[in-house]
């Protein structure tokens, strides 16, 4: 007996289901072409996470490279706890004498490291603040400066001089008005240039 065979011709679309189809078509196409634009856009910039971006605190301009990231976490944990710390100016004829001290024996290894990293950064000519005029002058004649820095109990004593009476102002005004003014006012200050 010969088998019986259905017919199955594909049906026509109706008009409304064209409609749709065309509409799925284009969001498909359009979100294909979005994320094609956001991958060009953010390849090699490596994590673009907010919580990653130049924080305003450290007024610094441009990337937030790996050695930034280190310098900024003792930064933040002393203005955080700006309260804790004592800090002492001395002007010396070439330049300052400083005391920076804490009885909280975090705050004293965050004095040191944040110490010894802006030292590394001064010397590499590794600018930082350069939002700030000051700091910015600073970097600029790093190589007319010399630091000395010397473990005390609770911190540091930094001898810090220039042979440069410009810079050795700039040493003055970087030390009474930028650093003892984040230690009195912490992070509010911080955001601010130095005048
Ligand atoms: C409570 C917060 C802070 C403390 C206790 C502190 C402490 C110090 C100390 C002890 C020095 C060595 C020179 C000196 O004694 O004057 C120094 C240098 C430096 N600090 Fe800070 N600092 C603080 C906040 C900051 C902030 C917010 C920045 C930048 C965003 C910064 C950037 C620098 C730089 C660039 C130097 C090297 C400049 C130089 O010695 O000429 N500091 N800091």
């Amino acid at each position: 007996m010969a088998a019986k065979h259905r017919d199955y011709r594909p049906r026509q679309m109706g008009p409304r289901e064209q409609l749709f189809l065309g509409l799925g078509l284009v969001l498909v196409g359009f979100s294909f072409v979005a994320s094609l634009i956001f991958a060009i856009t953010n390849s090699g910039r490596g994590v673009s996470v907010r919580a990653l971006e130049m924080p305003e605190w450290l007024m610094t301009r441009g990337p937030l490279d790996p050695v930034t990231v280190r310098d900024m976490a003792p930064i933040l944990e002393l203005l955080l706890r700006h309260e804790q710390i004592n800090r002492l100016v001395t002007d010396l004829p070439g330049g300052v004498r400083t005391v920076t001290t804490s009885e909280d024996p975090a705050l004293a290894w965050a004095i040191r490291a944040h110490v010894r990293q802006m030292q590394s950064r001064l010397a590499e000519g590794r600018p930082l603040r350069n939002a700030d005029p000051v700091y910015r002058e600073i970097f600029r004649h790093g190589d007319r400066i010399t630091i000395d820095v010397v473990d005390v109990p609770g911190g540091v004593v930094v001898t810090e001089l220039s042979d440069d009476p410009r810079v050795r102002d700039l040493i003055r005004k970087r030390a009474h008005l930028g650093e003892s003014e984040f230690v009195r006012h912490g992070m509010k200050r911080a955001g601010r240039p130095t005048r």
